[in-house]
């Protein structure tokens, strides 16, 4: 997958013996332009389901099929030279049953390279966790805001708030003990992703949780401003790409309208067609 064959390649082995190191640096991708431009920055590159929702308009990560993450991976495989690939399973691809899990994983990982899945749930998914890293595919657990389950949590608010921290907890708890090299918390209290971090002996990876996680994640639209529907209230904007496409795009429609347009023949070269 690398350029050369000759990058040293983390691995979930690796990534886990990063726990209570330097903070582990996550973010999504979904193409392969952008992979290529997180790559050098990051100690994993998470393959998102969100990808339903940012780059294909979906109004939820639920409708997201298994094609559409086998697809994705493949791109971002194809920009990666030193980040750990781990993509995300798509909801109705693994809850059934552990051979179900096994099946679909698998098919992902033969088809992108990716070292790891990613799938969401706690305690009720520890015996199908426990079934996959014993079979050879690494997992890594999401618990916390699990958005497949916006249905039954009632929307997308945070979790583990009073008596609810010990359900948050526990679950953080199962995934690690049943395998995982690491686990996502998302919106969760930023008190109850601590304890939860000094409590596993897996790196947690925070979103909308702690400064005290091992390693954060952020999908990589939100923090370039290139996801403007709404925005996560934890997202911190590192750019306004968004912003500055629409300035260029209103610049080239103003040129073309102006007949300002430069396409003198003298100006062709010999690139790669753009069509
Ligand atoms: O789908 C996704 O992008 C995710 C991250 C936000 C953790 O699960």
């Amino acid at each position: 997958m690398s350029a050369t064959g000759t990058e040293k390649r983390l691995t979930p082995p690796d990534i886990q013996a990063r726990k209570g190191e330097v903070p582990l640096v996550v973010l999504t991708a979904y193409t392969t332009p952008i992979a290529r431009l997180v790559d050098p920055h990051c100690d994993m590159v998470l393959v998102g389901d969100s990808v339903g929702m940012v780059l294909h308009g979906l109004p939820s990560t639920l409708p997201v099929p298994l094609e559409m993450m086998e697809m994705h991976g493949q791109a971002v495989a194809r920009g990666l030279s030193q980040a750990m690939l781990v993509i995300d399973m798509p909801f109705g691809t693994y809850e059934e049953s552990p051979d179900q899990a096994f099946r679909n994983a698998a098919r992902l990982v033969q088809a992108t390279g990716a070292a790891a899945v990613k799938l969401e749930g706690g305690e009720h998914m520890a015996e199908t966790i426990r079934f996959l890293t014993r079979r050879g595919i690494a997992v890594m657990g999401h618990v916390g805001l699990t958005p497949q389950a916006v249905n039954t949590l009632g929307g997308y608010r945070v979790q583990g708030r009073g008596n609810d921290s010990g359900r948050v907890r526990a679950d953080a708890v199962a995934v690690a003990e049943a395998g995982a090299f690491s686990v996502v918390l998302e919106k969760v209290p930023a008190t109850l992703a601590g304890e939860i971090t000094r409590a596993v002996a897996i790196p947690t990876i925070g979103i909308g949780a702690s400064a005290d996680c091992d390693g954060q994640v952020l999908v990589v639209d939100d923090m370039l401003g290139l996801f403007t529907p709404f925005r996560p209230k934890f997202v911190r904007r590192y750019a306004d790409l968004g912003t500055e496409a629409s300035r260029a795009i209103a610049a080239y429609a103003a040129d073309v309208r102006a007949r300002t347009f430069p396409a003198a023949e003298h100006l062709f070269g010999d690139e790669p067609p753009r069509t």
